[in-house]
């Protein structure tokens, strides 16, 4: 056997996998025929789709679709270069105004995916002075921005407020405390809280991205709290 069969082979769920495989039940990695509607062809049959983000269906909303192909017949099918150089155009500057503006915010950022929202928007904020005490369950994107800040990271149980207070009180007495967010209805990723500065509390907004096909999301249900010494 090979290096990659051998490394397959010592996955600790490779029979589960394998029978999945021969069942014609493995879910992952299916080619999708179809538009991301309710019902949508997967390899020939029609399935019930329970596993999109596409809530206001707007990735096949007539109006959505138009305006694609004109931002095509304009713009082509990529910026051909990254944010900083020449792929912002017009367009994203007109997104973000209507972001900024709509969430009531000086200014707006769009990513391409949330993953990228998430991970990016803690690296930002965090940085290896924070500790980020995270529930077991978050989302991978957000333990990545904090792998990527170089914060230390602590976890709690999974919606386990008891145990997020033992994880809080098991830090060094010098670390700053929470500051707790304004109440509003935001797509709430990461809480900051920076000590010896005036203390801070900033928010991002996440999911949307810019080809279209999402409204800004609301579901990034677990959160981050950082809190620093600095
Ligand atoms: C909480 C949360 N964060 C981030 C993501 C990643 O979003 P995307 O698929 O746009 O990268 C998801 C995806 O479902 C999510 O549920």
């Amino acid at each position: 056997m090979g290096f990659f069969t051998d490394r397959l082979h010592a996955f600790p769920r490779y029979e589960l996998y394998q029978l999945g495989i021969e069942t014609g039940l493995y879910p992952y990695y299916r080619s999708v025929e179809s538009a991301s509607t309710p019902r949508l062809t997967v390899e020939g049959r029609e399935v019930i789709n329970f596993g999109s983000n596409n809530y206001l269906s707007l990735s096949y909303h007539p109006r959505v679709i138009e305006a694609a192909v004109n931002a095509t017949r304009r713009f082509g099918s990529g910026v051909t270069g990254s944010r900083l150089l020449n792929g912002t155009l017009t367009l994203h500057r007109e997104l973000e105004h209507e972001l900024a503006d709509f969430y009531e915010m000086p200014s707006c950022l769009v990513f391409s995916t949330g993953y990228v929202a998430n991970a990016s928007a803690i690296a930002g904020f965090l940085s290896r002075h924070d500790v980020a005490i995270v529930d077991k369950e978050a989302h991978n994107s957000l333990l990545s921005g904090v792998r990527l800040s170089g914060a230390t990271m602590r976890r709690f149980r999974h919606n386990d407020v008891a145990h997020l207070e033992k994880v809080l009180a098991g830090l060094p007495a010098e670390v700053g405390k929470v500051t707790p967010p304004p109440s509003r209805s935001w797509s709430s990723s990461v809480t900051a809280s920076r000590t010896r500065s005036s203390s801070t509390t900033r928010r991002t907004a996440s999911g949307s991205s810019a080809g279209g096909g999402g409204a800004p999301s609301s579901s990034t249900g677990s959160s981050t709290t950082s809190t620093s010494s600095r």
